[in-house]
């Protein structure tokens, strides 16, 4: 499948108000990454310090490297490919869920990065790698002058736990508020991402014969 193919093939999921199955496996890969990163960090954190936590943090930054990783492999799939049109984008629900995205997007960049400035400073040996299997460079940190890495540290470790918390904050608001759409607006917005009534609105991709778009499911 070439780029043109596979923007048309996503455009056909979106016109019918579905996220295309690349970009729901994308949001639910990602989700779950980010709610068991979120959980893994914290108990961590209040693990006693030595050899099992500093392994268990090595854990961490593989898998939130991978989320870095996947997070630049989605924001390049949805620059080229957009999304489903489910809200009035001027409304204010429009523009609460647009920012709250953007926000998801900025996280998985800023806690990599202040994680990776974070575990540069600190005095392991213990390699970085995305999700255990791409090696992953260390910045080199080691020749800056003590205090300068305590700062870096202090900082890094700062803008981790804010990044962190409002995160954690999101995500219930996120997910609340596609529930409500589901339950009360009874928009497409959560089918959109779940394609729970899919199959029964007519020309929606995979609905029963004589109901669905013309020439059968578009489902690839
Ligand atoms: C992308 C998703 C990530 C999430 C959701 C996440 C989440 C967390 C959480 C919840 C904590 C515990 C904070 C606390 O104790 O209050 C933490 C700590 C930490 N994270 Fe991450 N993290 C991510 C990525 C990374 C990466 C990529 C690295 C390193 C390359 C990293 C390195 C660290 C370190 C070193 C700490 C310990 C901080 C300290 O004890 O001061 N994190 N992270
Ligand atoms: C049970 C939990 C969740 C539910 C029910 C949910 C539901 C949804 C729905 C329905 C949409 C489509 C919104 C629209 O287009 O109008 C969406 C989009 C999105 N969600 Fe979630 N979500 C959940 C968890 C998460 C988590 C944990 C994250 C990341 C921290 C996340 C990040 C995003 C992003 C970035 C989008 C924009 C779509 C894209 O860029 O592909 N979601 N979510």
């Amino acid at each position: 499948m070439n780029l043109v193919t596979a923007i048309e093939w996503a455009e056909g999921h979106h016109r019918r108000g579905l996220y295309s199955p690349i970009g729901v496996a994308f949001h639910w890969v990602m989700a779950g990454l980010m709610v068991v990163q979120l959980g893994y960090g914290w108990y961590l954190g209040w693990q006693p310090v030595g050899g099992d936590k500093y392994i268990g943090y090595q854990t961490h930054t593989e898998i939130g490297l991978t989320i870095m990783l996947l997070g630049t492999l989605r924001f390049l799939w949805r620059s080229q490919i957009g999304t489903p049109d489910t809200v009035d984008e001027a409304s204010l629900s429009g523009r609460a869920s647009h920012l709250m995205e953007l926000w998801f997007y900025f996280s998985f960049f800023a806690l990599p990065i202040s994680g990776w400035v974070m575990w540069s400073t600190l005095p392991n040996d213990l390699p970085l790698s995305i999700a255990g299997v791409i090696p992953f460079p260390n910045l080199p940190f080691d020749q800056l002058s003590e205090a300068l890495q305590h700062r870096l540290m202090q900082g890094a470790a700062k803008a981790h736990v804010w990044i962190v918390w409002i995160t954690a904050l999101a995500i219930p608001g996120h997910a609340g508020a596609a529930v409500l759409h589901y339950l009360v607006k009874r928009d497409r917005v959560l089918p959109s991402m779940l394609d729970l009534n899919g199959p029964q609105a007519p020309g929606v991709v995979g609905s029963a014969p004589g109901t669905g778009s013309a020439g059968g499911p578009a489902r690839t």
